[in-house]
């Protein structure tokens, strides 16, 4: 269907976009040498996907070895991790060998550290499973598990030798995790791209539904700009940080209630835009009722779940941008366009407890 590519100062790497699975063994033979690879996924995409894909790759000639992580987040966790790279060495993995990571976010960001860490790094691919992991998560390179203190602390940056995003998956895919993937979608909308912003708004319906044609339209358009955002920044450095948007209010929000990614990440968006809002940051009159409707329209929650300030406090103090007592937060400044703001935790976390 298309192509974005990732481009980086050493290299680059594709994201197809396809309707179909089909092309993945085509795909797969120009990303990598050999015909060698374990698959990493979980029971429920296994049960739904993996025998879809085992029998193309067989077909194809690939030698195929399967290593199951738990399903969700219980795969980012350190004894997975380590029973991961254990089963990449049982199946005698060598440095050609290529693991595939097939599943959402959580399975790809564990798979991709383990690939990262097995032998001091294998390639690998990623085909991703639900909408957020095609629209965010696979692209770029950020791999990690959780630690007690907090989400994604422990990881690496490990560039995959190729995405290939299959629409086709997300027909199994429920409405609350595609609700999840569609609040990242709104939150690179609303950051970097006015125009998607209200591609989003207009088709809210036909993507809550889950319309394979809307669902595919937004999906190139966020990989195309988290892909541009990724070549100028690959580490995290500088302008990637934009795409953090939400997400100091939202693992904070996620950590403490336990609700999904998306939903969380949703919340947190609105949060930390009122927030900009109040502090004269962003001028743009109504944005936040706006991006309020919009999580409504597209079946998101919209308020904090029960949170004192301390619990956002204690949160938020596990985020990776945090230095000292203060937080550089990207705030949306216009539909479309973002700066970079230095807020204190305690201000922050005073002013979202309120909003509870
Ligand atoms: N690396 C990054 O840049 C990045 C960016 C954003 C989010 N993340 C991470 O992604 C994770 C959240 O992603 P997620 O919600 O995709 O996680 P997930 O992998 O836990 O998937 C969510 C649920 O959907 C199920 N599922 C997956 N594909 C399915 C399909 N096709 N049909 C039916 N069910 C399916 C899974 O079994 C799981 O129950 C978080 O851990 C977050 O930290 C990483």
């Amino acid at each position: 269907m298309s192509t974005v590519w990732v481009e980086l100062g050493e290299g680059r790497y594709p994201v197809h976009l396809e309707e179909t699975l089909g092309g993945l063994p085509a795909a797969l033979g120009r990303a990598v040498e050999g015909r060698r690879a374990v698959l990493i996924t979980e029971p429920r995409v296994e049960g739904l996907w993996g025998a879809r894909v085992t029998a193309l790759l067989a077909e194809a000639g690939w030698t195929l070895d399967k290593v199951l992580l738990p399903e969700g987040e219980a795969a980012k966790s350190v004894d997975a991790w380590w029973e991961g790279v254990g089963g990449l060495l049982a199946a005698g993995v060598d440095r050609q060998t290529a693991v595939i990571a097939l599943g959402g976010g959580a399975l790809g960001d564990a798979a991709g550290l383990i690939a990262a860490t097995a032998l001091r790094g294998l390639r690998w691919v990623q085909l991703p499973t639900t909408l957020l992991a095609m629209v965010d998560a696979s692209v770029g390179g950020k791999t990690a598990i959780n630690h007690p203190r907090g989400k994604n602390l422990v990881g690496a940056f490990h560039q995959p030798a190729m995405v290939f995003a299959a629409t086709e998956v997300l027909a199994t895919l429920p409405e609350v995790q595609r609700a999840s993937g569609l609040a990242e979608v709104v939150k690179v909308a609303l950051m970097l791209d006015a125009g998607l912003l209200a591609a989003v708004e207009a088709r809210a319906g036909a993507l809550r539904r889950g319309e394979p044609a809307a669902l595919r339209g937004v999906v190139a358009r966020a990989v195309a700009l988290k892909a541009g955002i990724v070549a100028r920044d690959p580490t995290e450095r500088g302008v990637r940080t934009v795409l953090n948007a939400g997400h100091t209010v939202g693992h904070a929000v996620e950590s403490i209630s336990g609700m999904p990614h998306g939903q969380a990440v949703g919340i947190g968006l609105l949060a930390e835009l009122r927030w900009a809002e109040r502090a004269g940051l962003c001028t743009a009159t109504g944005l936040s009722d706006r991006l309020e409707a919009l999580l409504l329209a597209l079946g998101l929650p919209v308020s904090l779940p029960p949170l004192t300030a301390k619990a956002l406090f204690e949160g938020m103090l596990m985020d990776k941008k945090r230095s000292a007592d203060t937080i550089c937060l990207p705030v949306p400044t216009q539909a479309g366009e973002a700066a970079l703001v230095r807020v204190t935790v305690s201000e922050l976390s005073e002013f979202v407890g309120g909003l509870g």
